[in-house]
Formats: C-alpha cells, structure tokens, sequence
C-alpha cells in the first residue's frame, strides 16, 4: 500500500471508530490512539523518510492535514460530547433555588401544661417544694387517711375509678398529702401536680380526668390567716390584681374549717354563661385547715402542729385564665385551638 493510500485507510478507520465513540473517554482514548507518540500517524511521519524527495512536500502535507483533521474532530467532539455529559447531570442534579423552603412546624406546651407551670412556678416562689405521688392508688391514700371513713357518705362526692376493691384511679391529688406526712416530719411546705379522675358526665365544665395542684403546708402556728394571705398573693400574681375573689365555707373531711375559693367569671365577666353555671364565679379551689385526725393519721401531734392545705383545678383555672369556652376543648386534639397558645 503505497504512502497516500496508507493515509486515507487510517482517515476512514479513524472516522469509522469517532462514530462509535460515545462519551468523552471514548475520545480521549481514541485521541490518544491515533495521534499519541507512538500512534499511526506518529508512524507515518517515519514512513516519510522512506520517500524520494520529490513526494516527500507533498505527503508530508497530507500527513499533517491529516494530523490536523483528526485533532480538530477529536477537540469538536470532546467538547460536544463533555457539555452534553454536563447538560445530563444537571438535569439529573436538578434544584429550583427559588422555590419556597419546606415549613417544619413548631410543636409548643399544651395550655394545661403551661397553665401547671405557671402555676407551679408561683408557689416555688413563695417557697414551696414539688412532690409527686401516684395516679393509682389505695382507698386508704385517696379516702381513709384523709379522714374519710368507710362508707361514710362524703365519698359520693367524689365517683370513683376503682380498679378493684382496694386499688382506684386517685380522685384527687390530696392522697400526696398522706405520702407526705407518711414520710416527712414539719416543717412540710409542698405542691403536688397531678392527674385526677372522676367518674362523672363530660360537660363545657368537667371532665372525666383533670389535673390538680395540691398544696401543704405544716407547721408550728400555721394559721388560716396564713392560707388566705398565700392565696391572695398567689392569685394576684396570678391574674394580675384585677381579678375578684372570693372566699366561701365548704366541706371537706380532711379540713376543719373547709373553703372554697372563687374567682370572677373572665368568659362572662360575672354575668353569667354555662361555663359558670350562670353564677358568675368560678370555683377553682377547695382548701383549708388540716384536720386533726389527719395529722394524727400522719403521726404528727396535733397539739404542736397545724396546717394548711389546697387543691386547684387546673382546667378551671386555665379556662378563665386563657378565656377558653369549654374545658373539652384541651382534650380534643384540634390545631386550632391548640396553635393558638
Ligand atoms: N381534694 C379536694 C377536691 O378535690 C380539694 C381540697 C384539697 C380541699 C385540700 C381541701 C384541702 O375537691
């Protein structure tokens, strides 16, 4: 095969192979083939020396618009090849840098639970300390030891969860109290929140389950003057001076005397609505004087200590305090309500 023929085999063969080639490393290599070092065209320019002089200007053309061809094609298609290659992975790598940023919502405290935390931290202000105790307990924590007799009459006020004869879902928090006295000796200066049950109708105004604080304090000379003051300081920080209270006997077994401490309606302003039975308060706690035979029960000498003692719902609080229509809301669940808190 003579010279010429030599260069148009290895332009058609190149041509043959850059068809085939499909990506950019394909051309690189098929480059490096054909136009490397030791590469046919490399070896052509040696053949040249075997020319005569007379065709040597000539063929020497040839071979390097040869070598000229095959690089312009390599560089054209790399480029090409290496820009579609680019085109494919941001199509793939593909992000719209405008478009809005995914909302991630913010849980926040259930206003019962801010509501006890509130409330909670009022009293460690004023110097009380939190003890918790159980939701389930015995007859004797919920009752007995709070000087309610057996089948005495006072526990109808209260309709009982009872797991068994002995075991019940505690229907108050008071039963911290007994825990209380069982463990410590005065001075004892506590809050206990809680969870209570009752078996009564689900209404704009009670529910089956509620939380409650508990508060006692036992001490050498603790007076009833004592209870009220704490209250009217607590609850004018609570609300803010302006709220009206007001303060009624009540009965309870465990206290001796017994009251019950209302607020002012905020839904209705003492007008009336079914949130306060239309009587313009709401009651929001029962307290008083520790009774003697509880402290007995507690083995604390009634002669040389005396006490006070509370326990405040918490949902009654909150529905006044947040102006909340129905105290069903806190348990149902909707975001409406609960985003707005
Ligand atoms: N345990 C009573 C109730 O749930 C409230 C109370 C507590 C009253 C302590 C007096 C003293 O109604």
């Amino acid at each position: 095969m003579s010279l010429a023929d030599l260069i148009g085999k290895l332009r058609s063969d190149f041509l043959e192979e850059l068809k085939a080639a499909v990506s950019s490393k394909d051309l690189e290599s098929l480059k490096v083939k054909y136009l490397g070092k030791k590469g046919p065209v490399a070896n052509l320019m040696l053949e040249l020396k075997g020319c005569t002089q007379d065709e040597r200007p000539h063929l020497g053309k040839l071979i390097n618009d040869l070598k000229e061809e095959l690089a312009s094609h390599c560089e054209n298609s790399i480029a090409r090849l290496k820009s579609e290659e680019l085109q494919s992975q941001f199509a793939r790598e593909w992000l719209d840098a405008t478009l809005p940023g995914r909302k991630r919502p913010l849980g926040r405290l259930h206003p019962v639970t801010q509501m006890l935390q509130k409330v909670i931290d009022l009293f460690i202000g004023m110097g009380f300390s939190v003890q918790y105790g159980p939701d389930v307990d015995t007859d004797y924590y919920n009752f007995e030891g709070l000087n309610f007799p057996p089948d005495h009459p006072a526990r109808d006020m209260q309709d009982t969860f009872y797991l068994n004869h002995n075991f019940l879902l505690r229907t108050h928090t008071s039963n911290v109290q007994v825990h209380a006295m069982e463990s410590h000796q005065p001075p004892i200066r506590i809050i206990a929140p809680g969870r209570c049950f009752r078996n009564e109708n689900i209404s704009a105004r009670s529910h089956v389950f509620f939380h409650q604080v508990e508060g006692v304090y036992i001490d050498q000379n603790v007076t009833f003057a004592d209870l009220l003051a704490t209250f009217q300081e607590f609850l004018s920080k609570l609300f803010g001076e302006k709220v009206e209270t007001r303060f009624r006997p009540s009965y309870f077994p465990f206290v001796e005397p017994g009251l019950e401490i209302d607020v002012r309606c905020t839904r209705c302003k003492g007008a009336g609505c079914r949130i306060c039975k239309h009587s313009g308060w709401l009651e929001i706690l029962g307290a008083g004087m520790v009774h003697p035979n509880v402290l007995r029960k507690g083995n604390i000498d009634p002669e040389v200590y005396s006490g006070y003692a509370w326990g405040m719902g918490i949902e009654r609080l909150a529905i006044n305090f947040f102006d909340i229509p129905d105290i069903r809301m806190f348990t149902e669940n909707d975001l409406r309500f609960l985003e707005q808190f």
